[in-house]
């Protein structure tokens, strides 16, 4: 099924009728006012045409005060910001741009997918460190001992996908010691930094020594639940981000101009916006797993993001490639095998993914459809 079984599982979930709590996109649009906002854009003229290569100026200062807002980092719209097709374009730009073939990048696996194939496009070879459950928490140990002197960068992704965990100050600020020690790169996916419901989003590039060696990739997708619209935006210091840009000229040259300026309004949403998403998915997460719980599977709770891994062997279960192709027929529901997210696929072959981030009563109705596997 490899690196298309999203979509896969997603034309499954149709074909069946199946409740699809595979792919991670929410079922319910963002706010409405930063749709309309989009809307006027396009309609009065604004970004229907190119917009400036590095992205609009209303945008680039937008992430800017919000860096500053949220964790006190100080970002210079002009040279330190750079809009993207989404994170997924500021993975790929970023790990095109500094990656020379045969450089190494270690990245703690699972991990999500396009980051395996961007490093394979840069001619780069991938060093997993594996994350176990139940924590999944880094391994210092494991990451020192992954690294080689063909080691160029450290991929990071905290809260993470498929976990859900997320990283401490401590545990980022070892990982940070340990790029310094080794003068190595950071690039860090932050997508899911305002779903967190217990503990806080520490950006790694706010830590001692990392902000003239981080990459940070964030979007609007999670944040303010319009996957589609593919705005995601990198920060770092103005060599890091023109050397992101130069690739990213040759891959989109630029993207989504009248989205950018919604985005732009939407960032600037008051607290209130920001705290009820995290409180809003933190219910849905209580929900899904007491009920993934009931229905007899292992629930490794996250701590943020918009996913929880499974693990089926308390069903009797052990191959959750097997399970997922199994589950519509058996249940009428779609979920992911997180061995597609590992290397070490042995590592990874009883876990299983579900989204949360659907209606209640779409959550309640796969619930009710699972239970029936523990009765069966
Ligand atoms: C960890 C991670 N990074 C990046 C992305 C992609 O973000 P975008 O839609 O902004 O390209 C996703 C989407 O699922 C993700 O889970």
């Amino acid at each position: 099924m490899g690196t298309t079984i999203f979509a896969e599982m997603s034309a499954l979930a149709l074909a069946t009728g199946s409740v699809n709590l595979g792919q991670g996109f929410p079922d319910t649009d963002g706010p409405a006012e930063i749709a309309e906002a989009a809307a006027a854009a396009i309609l009065e003229g604004r970004g229907n045409q190119y917009p400036p290569g590095p992205g609009i100026p209303e945008l680039r200062h937008a992430v800017s005060a919000h860096q500053k807002r949220f964790y006190g980092l100080e970002v210079d719209p002009d040279t330190e910001v750079l809009v993207t097709a989404g994170a997924t374009e500021g993975i790929a730009a970023a790990l095109l741009a500094l990656l020379e073939p045969g450089d190494e990048a270690i990245a703690f696996e699972p991990y999500y997918d396009s980051y395996a194939a961007c490093v394979a496009m840069a001619g780069g070879t991938r060093v997993p460190v594996t994350l176990r459950p139940p924590g999944f928490r880094p391994d210092l140990d494991a990451l020192r001992a992954a690294i080689t002197p063909r080691a160029r960068l450290i991929l990071l992704n905290s809260p993470h996908n498929p976990t859900g965990a997320v990283f401490s100050r401590e545990e980022l600020t070892e990982i940070a010691a340990v790029a310094c020690e080794h003068d190595l790169l950071v690039v860090s996916d932050e997508v899911y930094e305002h779903l967190v419901f217990e503990g806080e989003h520490v950006p790694v590039a706010s830590l001692p020594g990392m902000r003239e060696r981080t990459v940070t990739i964030s979007s609007a997708a999670k944040t303010f639940s319009f996957t589609g619209w593919k705005i995601g935006w990198v920060t770092g210091t103005p060599e890091l981000v023109a050397a992101v840009r130069t690739v990213k000229q040759f891959l989109t040259y630029v993207t989504g101009g009248p989205f950018q300026y919604a985005v732009a309004q939407a960032l600037a949403l008051p607290d209130a916006y920001f705290a009820s998403l995290s409180a809003g998915l933190r219910g849905k997460r209580d929900l899904l797993c007491a009920g993934l719980a009931e229905a007899g599977f292992e629930v490794y709770r996250p701590a943020g993001t918009y996913f929880v891994t499974t693990d089926i062997r308390p069903l009797g279960e052990s191959d959750g490639m097997e399970f997922c192709a199994a589950l519509p027929a058996r249940a009428g529901v779609v979920a992911i095998p997180s061995a597609v997210f590992y290397d070490d696929v042995a590592a990874g072959s009883s876990q299983v993914r579900f989204a949360f981030c659907k209606k209640e009563q779409v959550l309640r109705e796969a619930l009710t459809r699972l239970a029936a596997l523990a009765r069966a």
